[in-house]
């Protein structure tokens, strides 16, 4: 389980918190969503699941965040890495291998994974992302589209018990969107928790996760079931995010 308890957080140099005094806790085997606009503090709750924030962004921390039990200033990024994956915003940033095998191979390794489970376990990643072909290009030749696809199947490699993924559809074709939606519900049947950031809300209404937290400033302004969540079209439209159009319809039929 991750607690976030009481958690304001403020970037060094600057003057407004990018978190205000959240409290919430994810679970395994559940999907959360989360939306709000740009600026409104989504990436950096993530970076605050992993340890990324205090422990790499330089800032003001409130609050605790305790990830099964382990308060994250105390644990380093490392030991944290094999709790929470945590899939970037603009991933390209973190490559590094070769090859996209050595990309994927080097969280299991890095985690003492002998080399016949890693083996495996990057290769189920990579089919999984539809990428097992593309294994011996450099990650740099891939597609956009593509190197999201890579930086999933990179966290997905390390079985970790929570993924979080920074704006996964960015830059997917229907069918890959189709096949997260897969992925991720996967991942909850096996127990583990996945938390979603995105500005795609009809794949997310799609996706249907357990709980959907709306973030404003900062603050968590709503959380709840997708189908109330959404329903607040007033809410979500003051926020600058337009409902699923399933939701628009319901409400100009009036039902
Ligand atoms: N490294 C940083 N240094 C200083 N300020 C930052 C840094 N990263 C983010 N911020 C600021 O913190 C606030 C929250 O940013 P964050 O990236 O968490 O928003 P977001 O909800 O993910 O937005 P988007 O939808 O655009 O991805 C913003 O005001 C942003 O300018
Ligand atoms: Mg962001």
């Amino acid at each position: 389980m991750i607690e976030i308890k009481e958690v304001s957080f403020r970037y060094e140099g600057t003057s407004a918190s990018a978190i205000r005094d959240i409290t919430i806790e994810f679970e395994g085997k559940k999907i959360y969503g989360v939306i709000g606009p740009n600026g409104s503090g989504k990436s950096t709750l993530l970076r605050l699941l992993n340890g990324l924030i205090p422990h790499f962004y330089r800032g003001e921390m409130k609050g605790r965040v305790l990830v099964d039990g382990i308060d994250t200033r105390e644990a380093s990024v490392a030991q944290l890495a094999r709790k929470v994956g945590l899939v970037f915003q603009n991933p390209e940033h973190m490559f590094f291998s070769d090859t996209v095998y050595e990309e994927v191979s080097f969280g299991p390794k890095s985690l003492g994974i002998n080399s016949d489970e890693t083996r495996e376990l990057v290769r189920q990643a990579l089919e999984e992302v539809g990428l097992w072909e593309m294994r011996n290009r450099s990650p740099w030749s891939l597609s956009g589209g593509e190197m999201k696809r890579l930086s999933i199947a990179c966290i997905l490699a390390m079985k970790t018990g929570f993924l979080a993924v920074d704006e996964p559809t960015i830059g997917q074709d229907s069918l890959s969107k189709e096949s997260l939606i897969q992925i991720f519900r996967g991942i909850r049947e096996e127990g583990r928790g996945v938390i979603i950031v995105t500005h795609d809300l009809e794949w997310l209404e799609e996706l249907n996760p357990d709980i959907l937290l709306v973030l404003k400033r900062g603050s968590i302004i709503n959380r709840g079931r997708p189908n109330d969540v959404f329903s607040d079209i007033r809410g979500l439209a003051t926020n600058g995010l337009i409902p699923p159009y399933k939701y628009i319809i319901k409400s100009l039929i009036g039902d």
